[in-house]
């Protein structure tokens, strides 16, 4: 029910909600913005939306799966019950020899305790329960410049601050890792660091790689400055299987034999359907429990059936030709928005790009002085005149780092089709150049 106030402003008399500081802390998620602005402008070619190509959704490689994981009635009853917190143990092994052929293991990785593995609901939710179960508000994340940008929301949410650690075309530096860590001994602050994310393949949104040499440095830096509390890693290979060409890289956790600083977050969102939602984490012994807990609280395990059907692509071997098929298809939208970008930016200065060798994202920065953000003149021209659309470089950068770069996109190859990509950059050439004069 509403009522008039004397200047007319219509107030309800239905007493005020009083949010959580953890809620208002999540408010205002670039996520939910870019989101909106795709549904609202259905006109617009999307080089923003990180969803993944809908031509590469395996619709009868899935139904033919769900139909083998319920044809035994019993077995199918299973399937259809709840499952465990972390995930049935039958079901985990299935996802290590995954990781195993993955990481190269002929003998199945089976030394890697199935105990040490958390199903979860897309790698978001592991993030997620990671951040919980590590950070009191005032904590510190080393992150890289830039990064994932739903994460630093997720820290922002948590009362955690984001420490930007430069990158470059090798990915995260370990020199800059160390300046910033030592700055941090020399405030006092080093208690309050618990962890180093760092996204290793084809990152969201610079598209780089850790290189091989960095990867084992960046590990000893964790353990080295470990002094009085254990510093964790946090590798988060959402696009590891997302590989077109170049070296193919041994993960960080890798060389972590002991199994004690790097928690590696997988994800079967990208290689096969983001709709089933299956995430995979494998943690250091002592987070297992904490994680658990807290899982137990939000859902007590992720989708069951969901859990099966992946594991049953697996087992199957469908997932792999999936996958093969995958890489082929971004393969040609990665070459179509690198071709538009050299034929279409090349003479525009002070333009450069990183050409990845997978994922989803060419990282594009501008000459200074060109604003990418939500509010600048080129993002409004390109979304309102020349109807594209990207997401603004600066939100992949902590939000109270006052000296953020602001001159960089993030553009997708995801979603459009190799004519769609090609057209998209030639009107968001056409719109840098109109802000350029
Ligand atoms: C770097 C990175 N990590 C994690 C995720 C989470 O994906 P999901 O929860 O679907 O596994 C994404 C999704 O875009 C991502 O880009």
């Amino acid at each position: 029910m509403l009522r008039e106030t004397s200047n007319s402003a219509p107030v309800s008399s239905v007493p005020a909600l009083h949010f959580s500081q953890h809620s208002r802390r999540a408010a205002d998620q670039a996520i939910s913005y870019l989101m909106q602005q795709g549904v609202e402008n259905p006109d617009c070619i999307s080089l923003a939306a990180g969803l993944v190509d809908e031509k590469t959704l395996p619709v009868q490689l899935t139904k033919a799966a769900v139909d083998r994981v319920l044809r035994d009635p019993e077995s199918g009853r299973t399937a259809l019950q709840y499952g465990t917190t972390p995930g049935p143990e039958h079901l985990r092994r299935t996802f290590r020899s995954w990781l195993a052929e993955l990481e190269g293991h002929s003998n199945g990785l089976n030394n890697l305790p199935l105990d040490q593995i958390v199903l979860t609901t897309g790698s978001q939710q592991l993030l997620l329960l990671i951040t919980q179960a590590l950070f009191n508000p005032g904590d510190l994340c080393l992150v890289a410049a830039p990064t994932y940008f739903v994460f630093l929301g997720v820290l922002e949410a948590a009362g955690a601050k984001a420490i930007p650690v430069k990158s470059d075309e090798n990915g995260m530096c370990p020199v800059d890792l160390e300046r910033q860590l030592k700055a941090i001994e020399s405030r006092g602050e080093l208690d309050r660091v618990k962890l180093v994310y760092t996204v290793s393949y084809y990152d969201n949104p610079s598209g780089v790689s850790i290189s091989e040499d960095r990867r084992p440095r960046l590990l000893d830096l964790v353990k080295t400055w470990s002094r009085n509390h254990r510093i964790l890693l946090l590798e988060d290979a959402a696009y590891r299987e997302l590989h077109y060409d170049g070296p193919k890289y041994p993960s960080i956790w890798s060389f972590d034999t002991d199994r004690e600083f790097v928690i590696l977050a997988s994800t079967f969102s990208k290689s096969f359907s983001p709709g089933v939602r299956v995430g995979m984490g494998v943690l250091p012994k002592e987070l297992v429990k904490p994680v658990c807990d807290l899982k137990g609280n939000e859902d007590f395990g992720s989708a069951h059936l969901n859990q099966n059907v992946v594991a049953e692509v697996i087992r199957s071997g469908d997932y792999r030709r999936h996958v093969d098929s995958v890489q082929t298809g971004y393969r040609v939208k990665r070459d179509a928005m690198v071709t538009a970008a050299r034929d279409f930016f090349s003479d525009i200065p002070g333009v450069t790009w990183v050409e990845p060798n997978g994922g989803m994202y060419v990282w594009m920065t501008l000459p200074a002085g060109v604003e990418t953000g939500f509010n600048s003149p080129l993002f409004r021209y390109a979304a309102q005149k020349e109807k594209v659309m990207y997401v603004p470089g600066e939100l992949c950068y902590p939000s109270d780092w006052h000296d953020r770069p602001r001159s960089q996109m993030r553009l997708s190859f995801g979603v459009q089709q190799a004519d769609g990509v090609r057209e998209g950059m030639l009107r968001l050439s056409r719109a840098v150049r109109h802000i350029l004069g």
